[in-house]
């Protein structure tokens, strides 16, 4: 009988790109079930035979009509910050509740150790999969490199990447690298009961600079600041106390090392090095 896979998310970029890896690791179309809140996004996916069901985190009657049949399932951690442990165990029950034999789940980098303020929502997550008893896979994906070519025109407009980082690095990679090694790990059951710490080859904020100003034929400096300044110069270009302190508690994080790292976990999921910094940025500015 064949595997049937399952990614949660299917409508997002990581959830999307891993479909298409499984799809590219030729398993046969019909055996994958691309789950969405919303699946008219995804239908490029299912005019491909892919198998699109709908599954929307806050609905348990979705998620258990959407894993019926499924073996593995890559669970895609939502972006509802704040709902996301109360989204994901749902997901995990319905999982348990369809005899679902896998999960492979995209967590954050240093989890269990980082004082980032996005992190609490993984550990319990990552609490919730060993409870369940499901064999799992857990990918603590460090920061996407997207996170900053997204922010590439407020670059151009200021001239400045403004920050509170210190002189810290970040093992950034491509989205689509973490994508590759989720459709990687959930084909490959010798990465069961495994923790892997993703990341690419660490960048300083200066680089980054550099390599955005060059893509977009600009110049644009690096500005560290002290957090509180960082957090009031924020406030002054409009955003809410609220945003601005998250904003500067994530690079606090940075300042802190906690989104570096020296594991080559990302590169022997995906059998390669990671896509460099400088390429992602001029790929994703062109
Ligand atoms: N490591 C990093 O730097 C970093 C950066 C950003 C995000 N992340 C995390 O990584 C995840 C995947 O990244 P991404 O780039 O693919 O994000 P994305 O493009 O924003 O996709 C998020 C996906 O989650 C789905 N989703 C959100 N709430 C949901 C709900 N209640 N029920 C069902 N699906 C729901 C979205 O569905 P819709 O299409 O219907 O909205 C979408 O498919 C994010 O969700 C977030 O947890 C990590």
């Amino acid at each position: 009988m064949s595997t049937i896979y399952a990614v949660t998310g299917a409508s997002g970029h990581l959830g999307h790109r891993a479909v298409t890896e499984l799809l590219a690791r030729d398993v046969s179309p019909e055996n994958i079930v691309a789950i969405a809140r919303t699946p008219e996004k995804i239908s490029d996916l299912s005019s491909q035979g892919v198998q699109v069901r709908e599954g929307d985190y806050t609905k348990p009657d979705t998620l258990r009509s959407a894993l019926a049949g499924v073996d593995r399932l890559l669970l895609v951690s939502g972006s509802e910050v704040g709902q996301r442990s109360v989204q994901h165990a749902a997901v995990i029950e319905a999982a348990k509740a369809n005899g679902v034999g896998r999960i492979v789940y995209t967590s954050i980098l240093g989890a269990d150790t980082t004082q980032n303020p996005l992190a609490p929502e993984h550990v319990e997550t990552e609490s919730a999969l060993r409870s369940s008893g499901i064999a799992h896979t857990v990918l603590r994906n460090g920061w996407y490199i997207e996170n900053y070519t997204s922010q590439a025109q407020q670059y151009q407009e200021t001239g400045a990447i403004l920050g509170a980082t210190g002189g810290a690095k970040v093992s950034g990679a491509a989205r689509e690298d973490y994508a590759i090694a989720a459709a990687a790990a959930l084909l490959d059951d010798a990465t069961d009961g495994r923790v892997y710490e993703l990341g690419g080859a660490a960048f300083s904020f200066d680089e980054l600079a550099e390599a955005i100003g060059e893509a977009t034929g600009t110049t644009i400096a690096h500005k560290d600041l002290p957090a509180e300044e960082y957090t009031a110069a924020l406030i002054s270009a409009g955003l809410d106390e609220q945003t601005a302190g998250f904003l500067a508690a994530l690079d606090a994080t940075i300042a802190a090392g906690e989104l570096e790292t020296d594991s080559d976990d990302l590169a022997r999921l995906i059998g390669r090095a990671p896509t460099p910094m400088a390429d992602v940025v001029r790929a994703e500015l062109a």
